[in-house]
C-alpha cells in the first residue's frame, strides 16, 4: 500500500482531508477499491462507515470499477422532456450495456444522474468530465467514434 501511504502522508493523515484522499484514490484506480478504503480507515482511525457515507454521497466517486471512459446522461425532468431517454437508449444500444454497467473490455461505463444544475442547456451528457449541452441523438455515435 505504498502509494496509499504516500497519499496519506501528503494529506498529513488528517481526517479533514478525506475527500481529497478519496479523489486521489479514485483518479489512480478509477474507483474506490474496498481493501484500500479499509486500509485508509485503519490508518486515519476513521470509521469505515463514515468513509462509505462520503464515498456514496458524491457522484464523482464509484465503489465499482469504472471503464476508461465515463459517460453520464442526465435524466432529470428538464433533460428528460428534451429527449434524454432516447439518448440514454442509444448509448445503451451502441455500447450493449445498461445504465450503471461497464463494457466487458472496461472501455466504457454508462451512468445516469438526476440533474446537473444546468437544465437550460439540456439535454446534458457528460463525457469524461466534459459537459455537452443540447445533446442530440446523432451526437451519440460521434462521441463514441471520437473515443475509438
Ligand atoms: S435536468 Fe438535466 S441538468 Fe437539470
Amino acid at each position: 500500500m505504498k502509494n496509499i501511504d504516500t497519499n496519506l502522508e501528503n494529506y498529513h493523515y488528517r481526517k479533514t482531508n478525506i475527500i481529497q484522499i478519496l479523489q486521489d484514490i479514485q483518479s489512480e484506480h478509477n474507483y474506490l477499491p474496498e481493501k484500500i478504503l479499509k486500509y485508509v480507515s485503519e490508518r486515519l482511525k476513521m470509521p469505515l462507515s463514515t468513509i462509505y457515507s462520503i464515498a456514496t454521497f458524491y457522484a464523482a466517486f464509484s465503489l465499482n470499477p469504472r471503464g476508461k471512459h465515463l459517460c453520464t446522461v442526465c435524466m432529470g425532468t428538464a433533460c428528460h422532456v428534451r429527449g434524454a431517454a432516447a439518448i440514454l437508449n442509444e448509448f445503451e444500444r451502441k455500447l450493449d450495456i445498461k445504465a450503471g454497467e461497464t463494457t466487458g473490455d472496461m472501455n466504457y461505463s454508462l451512468e445516469t444522474v438526476n440533474c446537473l444544475g444546468c437544465c437550460a442547456i439540456g439535454p446534458i451528457v457528460v463525457y469524461d468530465g466534459k459537459y455537452m449541452g443540447e445533446f442530440k441523438l446523432k451526437d451519440v455515435a460521434a462521441v463514441l467514434k471520437e473515443k475509438e
